[in-house]
């Protein structure tokens, strides 16, 4: 799989973490920073990552910052994105399963690294199971093409 990965400073370390891992399982890393942990500003460095699953430059994308929550928010800006913010393997799993979740925003001063990595592979591996999920999704892109007007990013 082709991912974009991203953090600010307070997700660093995490990210690089992340990045060892899909690369050792084989996937195609494509790194947007941040490339030190000086601090930035997450909107800064997290919304090209979504940009690029939007635009279907990647298939999927893990973003970061120290709780995740700010680079949720802003993922979850980009037309198509669906960006589940997550803390353990149940989240991660659903994400997926119900929410088809095409992007995994992490906290990197919430999780260790054991945790991270497992549910990374979780996130990775499990299917979209469709179905009345996908009929709640269809709602959710009418909320979105209704507010946004169809623009891109
Ligand atoms: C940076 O200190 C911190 O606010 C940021 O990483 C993130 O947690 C915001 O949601």
């Amino acid at each position: 799989m082709r991912l974009a990965l991203a953090s600010d400073h307070g997700g660093f370390t995490l990210k690089e973490a992340v990045k060892a891992w899909l690369q050792e399982w084989g996937h195609e890393v494509v790194d947007m920073g941040v490339h030190n942990p000086q601090p930035v500003d997450y909107p800064d460095v997290i919304g090209p990552a979504a940009a690029a699953v939007s635009r279907g430059e990647v298939e999927r994308a893990v973003v970061l910052c120290g709780t995740g929550i700010g680079a949720s928010l802003v993922a979850n800006k980009y037309p198509g994105v669906r960006c589940a913010l997550c803390h353990d393997i149940y989240t991660a799993k659903m994400g997926r399963m119900h929410n088809d979740a095409n992007i995994l925003a992490m906290g990197g001063r919430v999780l260790g690294e054991g945790l991270a990595k497992e549910m990374l592979k979780v996130w990775l591996e499990t299917p979209f199971e469709g179905g009345r999920h996908a009929r709640r999704l269809g709602k959710v892109s009418e909320i979105e093409h209704r507010i946004l007007g169809g623009k891109g990013p």
